[in-house]
């Protein structure tokens, strides 16, 4: 937004889910903001609330307490100004559709006329470099090529948030890279806002103008990182720059601090 306010508000964030086995808190306190046109990444341990935190951030749970603004106003419902793309691409599209019709169905929702919706899915198509698919079914398509379509879905849908839950963890090295090139390219060219979740250390430095690492329950920000790459990265070049590597340690070592709890206030001397 032009006047400087965030687009994202996360206000003392609590999530506490009640199942058969008792209360489980899966986020603590958390706080954060995120301005528009932002690209950042989210990083913490295994089962510390990262997906609890998206579900939240998309609408689609309710916090226990605490506060989700998007654009000034709270989240209280799935909202149509946000993308999701999660990490099983098998099971997010539709496999009776075709391509075409898989990235098309969420801009039924949108007033457009049938020509504008055939544009924005040619275009969303094009971005991703699929043009050739589009009368494909998902399941006659790599893995790779299948988080390409979710990922053309989410973006012909025009979202003002990405949300990506760690949407590469299925597929092989070689595709990941291309993927995460692709992810930059789409944020450079399209300047659309992205939180990205990864438990991927290099993969959120590579990707991230910010890296948010979470801590293990009791969730909250252990540390929030400007990464003060260029713009214009790589995957050969950006990787072997000692920034890259200060940086990579630097989350390393705070996902460490993150795994061992907080730190104990020290005793006064007896
Ligand atoms: N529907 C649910 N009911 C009860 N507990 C849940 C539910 N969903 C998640 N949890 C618990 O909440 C905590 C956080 O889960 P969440 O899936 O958000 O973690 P995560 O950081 O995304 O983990 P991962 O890195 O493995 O994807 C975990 O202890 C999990 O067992
Ligand atoms: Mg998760």
């Amino acid at each position: 937004m032009a006047d400087g306010s965030p687009l994202l508000r996360v206000e003392h964030l609590r999530k506490v889910y009640a199942s058969g086995r008792g209360e489980v808190e899966a986020i603590g306190d958390l706080s954060f903001t995120m301005d528009p046109g932002e690209l950042l990444c989210i990083v913490g341990p295994s089962g510390c609330g990262k997906t609890t935190l998206l579900k939240c951030l998309a609408g689609l749970l309710r916090p226990t307490s605490g506060l989700v603004e998007m654009e000034g106003s709270p989240v209280t419902g799935p909202s149509p100004a946000m993308a999701v793309v999660f990490q099983e691409y098998g099971r997010s599209l539709y496999p009776w559709l075709t391509v075409r019709g898989n990235v098309e169905l969420p801009l039924r929702h949108k007033k457009l006329s049938r020509a504008e919706r055939a544009r924005a899915v040619a275009d969303a198509l094009d971005a991703v470099g699929l043009p050739q698919s589009a009368r494909s079914h998902p399941w006659q398509l790599s893995g790779g090529m299948q988080q390409r379509v979710a990922i053309a879905r989410a973006i012909a849908y025009q979202p003002d948030v990405l949300i990506m839950d760690e949407p590469f963890a299925a597929v092989d090295a070689q595709t990941r890279a291309d993927l995460e090139d692709l992810v930059r390219e789409l944020h450079l060219t399209r300047g659309i806002s992205t939180v990205f979740v990864t438990h991927d250390i290099d993969e959120s430095v590579y990707l991230g103008q910010r890296v948010l690492v979470l801590s293990n329950a009791p969730t909250r920000v252990q540390e929030d990182l400007v990464i003060d790459l260029p713009r214009e990265r790589d995957q050969l070049t950006t990787r072997a720059l000692p920034r890259f590597t200060e940086l990579r340690t630097r989350v390393y070592e705070q996902i460490q601090r993150a795994k061992r709890g907080p730190i104990a206030a020290p005793r006064p001397a007896p």
